[in-house]
């Protein structure tokens, strides 16, 4: 089997995207298999001609590795890929289109407002900041509407630190995505399709020395303690697994997906968002996951790639 790992590109997390694709290939080699990593760039069509893998698998985070575009392409070279198709990542990689396919199938999921850059050209930062505050209270979570790693993400206590927030996460994307911030237990649920169904992997919970789980939390190691299994009831684990597979099955993924969510003190599970390409760096939640449900790495990539080029 050819595995021919795309990875980096141009995008935030193209760092991040180095770093998982390394460690996939290296996995794969350990399992016998061919990887050969490209960096992509306008080479890539050649690449793909010269190599002739039996399966490429994108491991690009972020913007065009997430937003449906490479696999538009491979879709359109009829080249088998592993992971989501390409209409799956599109839905998935806007947060505020997820989280209404999620409360429509009656997941939880923490109130919130989009809003586009435009808005605020037009109608005045100060006026919908307030509308906004009005609506959904303090304390919130800026986000941009599409992203990852947590990049442009700040949690605000008043409505003073606002605009702040803003201009970071419009530095990430034009729109940005508010939610009502929720207090609790952060999950991440990483889930394997080979085939027989969407399976949830055990929960990580992840607690971070300032409580902020960002960019340098996630993939500088010693800030982060993560728990797997997770320190939650059987119930709450149930739960938390089932809006991971949940989300798996109604944004279309396959093979592979993470979900993070907050599980409040009622035991509660509020979806957040859903990772069609989740990290695989030694810092990333969905390896941690895999190898505490007894998976070995390099046999668990093997078998992903195999099923995709099957
Ligand atoms: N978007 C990154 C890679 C993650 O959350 O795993």
């Amino acid at each position: 089997l050819d595995v021919l790992v795309l990875a980096g590109g141009l995008s935030h997390e193209r760092d991040v995207s180095l770093r998982s694709g390394a460690r996939v290939a290296d996995a794969l080699r350990d399992a016998g298999v061919g990887a050969h990593v490209h960096d992509v760039d306008s080479e890539l069509l050649t690449v793909i001609d010269e190599l002739r893998p039996d399966v490429v698998w994108p491991l690009l985070h972020g913007s065009t590795g997430e937003d449906g575009s490479i696999r538009d392409l491979l879709e359109l070279l009829g080249v088998p890929a592993v992971g989501t198709t390409s209409a799956g990542a599109r839905i998935t990689w806007s947060k505020p289109t997820s989280k209404t396919i999620l409360g429509r199938a009656g997941v939880a999921t923490p109130a919130s407002a989009t809003l586009p850059q435009a808005v605020f050209r037009e109608v005045g930062a100060r006026a919908v900041l307030e509308r906004v505050v009005a609506r959904l209270g303090l304390p919130l979570v800026v986000k941009p509407a599409k992203g990852g790693s947590a990049l442009g993400v700040t949690v605000v206590q008043s409505a003073d630190a606002l605009p702040q927030a803003m201009v970071s996460c419009f530095s990430y994307g034009e729109v940005a995505l508010i939610e009502q911030a929720v207090t609790g237990v952060e999950l991440a649920v990483s889930v394997v399709d080979l085939g027989d169904g969407p399976r949830a992997l055990p929960p990580v919970e992840i607690v971070v020395d300032d409580g902020a789980y960002d960019y340098d939390a996630r993939y500088n190691t010693g800030r982060t303690e993560f728990f797997v299994p997770a320190r939650v009831s059987a119930e709450v684990t149930e739960a938390a697994q089932a809006v991971a597979v949940t989300a798996h099955r109604v944004l279309g993924l396959r093979d592979l997906s993470r979900t993070d969510l907050i599980v409040d003190a009622d035991g509660t599970c509020w979806y957040l968002e859903t990772d069609s390409v989740p990290g695989m760096t030694e810092t990333s939640l969905f390896p941690l996951a895999a190898e505490a449900a007894g998976w070995d790495l390099p046999e668990l990539y093997r078998t992903l790639a195999e099923h995709a080029a099957a």
